[in-house]
């Protein structure tokens, strides 16, 4: 592929384009990219190649006739008759991946570069294709979004990269944007690597990559999952994500307020509370079950005696309980027993605590990614003997006390 850049400043371009991926790249002539320079094609004897604007007002353009000139001499090396260009400007369509790759497609294209107050508009209508925009904003000329063009359009071209397969992995290859990557070392600034990726499971790390890489489109652009390409799994996730953003609504004494949804991260209003649910897992053996927080979470590294969350829109507290314990534990139970409720003014919660006795194998706990990173089972003497700075929330100890099972 050849990309020709129409500029008043060649330098500028070459000292980008012969740098890293793009200039190794262009030496192994896997790519042409040149720069050429407008100035080269003025008529005028003093080399000008803008001029004040008719009709007044502040600034220069730049002139119609040497910008005709430059694309034409391109034309004439060009293999096609009419190679695609593109201008550069505020006003354009704004640049997408998909557009990028449309690009990547065409033997040859040239891009010309404004600066100053633009182009005389005349020279845009006879030979420009098309005008591209990098965003709502505007710069002083148009090389630097020539440059961001030309490296999108190169690194889609076979042999650009040093691994092929990594373009199509990238945000907004697929319609969606990538998920969270780590490097060495293991932990930093007190932030481990998430488990699955170093568990050697390629089918759990592919299912995290791509549950991530919904989650962050969720989140950060919502727009763009409305084009992506989604199989029915992705929406079923992108369902339980939809729903763990809305809440019932309850009054102070746990009665549902009719017509009101709560959304997560939204101020709840006065006298108006949330459902959520905490489970206390005992094994039959008599010990307890307790989790260490994640340590990028808020109280990371203390230890939680209970499963547990938010409930989700239209969920009973029972269902709410059951869901929590297996996405929290792995452990599927039908037999949870409601032991005690405690409304929390502080953070509009009602929390709903549940019991569950359990025979399962003491080392099939399967922790959420994410909430936390260790488990271990503790006699009750022992949890209830926990110091404050062990135990997120003394809560759980009470209930142990109470129950003296
Ligand atoms: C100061 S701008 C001219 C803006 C023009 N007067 C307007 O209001 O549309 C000078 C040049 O920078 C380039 N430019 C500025 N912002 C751009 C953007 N967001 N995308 C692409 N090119 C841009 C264009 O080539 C433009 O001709």
């Amino acid at each position: 592929m050849k990309i020709s850049i129409m500029t008043l400043f060649p330098e500028m371009c070459n000292a980008v384009l012969g740098e890293s991926i793009i200039g190794r790249a262009r030496e192994k002539g896997i790519i042409e990219i040149e720069a050429v320079n407008i100035r080269d094609y003025t008529t005028d004897r003093h080399n000008n190649v803008d001029d004040a604007t008719y009709g007044g007002g502040m600034g220069m353009l730049m002139q119609a006739q040497p910008i005709y000139d430059c694309y034409k001499a391109i034309s004439e090396k060009s293999k096609s008759d009419k190679p695609h260009l593109i201008y550069m400007s505020p006003q354009g369509k704004t640049l997408t991946q998909q557009r990028v790759k449309e690009l990547s497609e065409l033997d040859e294209i040239v891009i010309l570069c404004g600066h100053y107050e633009g182009v005389d508009e005349r020279v845009l209508e006879e030979i420009v294709d098309e005008e591209i925009s990098v965003g709502d904003y505007v710069l002083t000329g148009g090389e630097l979004p020539a440059l961001m063009l030309a490296d999108a359009v190169a690194r889609m071209i076979d042999g650009v990269l040093p691994n092929d397969e990594a373009k199509s992995l990238e945000s907004h290859y697929d319609g969606l944007l990538e998920y969270p990557q780590y490097t060495r070392p293991f932990e930093w600034h007190g932030k481990e690597v998430p488990e699955v990726l170093i568990s050697g499971h390629h089918e759990n790390i592919d299912k995290w990559r791509r549950q991530q890489s919904l989650k962050r489109t969720f989140e950060r652009r919502p727009d763009m999952l409305e084009k992506a390409e989604l199989t029915k799994k992705d929406l079923e996730y992108l369902e339980t994500l939809r729903k763990a953003e809305l809440w019932d609504a309850y009054d102070k004494d746990f009665a549902l307020i009719p017509g009101l949804t709560l959304e997560r991260g939204k101020r709840i209003p006065d006298g108006v509370f949330h459902l959520v649910c905490d489970i206390i897992v005992q094994h039959t053996d008599g010990t307890y079950l307790l989790m260490q927080r994640d340590k990028r979470k808020h109280f990371g590294g203390m230890w939680e005696a209970t499963a547990g969350g938010s409930a989700l829109m239209g969920e009973s507290p029972a269902q709410c309980a059951k869901r929590e314990l297996c996405e929290e534990t792995g452990i599927i139970s039908d037999s949870l027993t409601e032991v005690g409720r405690v409304v929390n003014s502080d953070n509009r919660s009602i929390y709903v605590e549940f019991y569950c006795r359990t025979d399962c194998d003491k080392q099939s706990i399967v922790l959420q990614d994410g909430e936390t990173s260790a488990f271990k089972w503790v006699s009750a003497q022992e949890l209830i003997s926990m110091k404050k700075d062990e135990l997120v929330t003394e809560r759980m100890q009470n209930f142990v006390d109470e129950l003296k099972v």
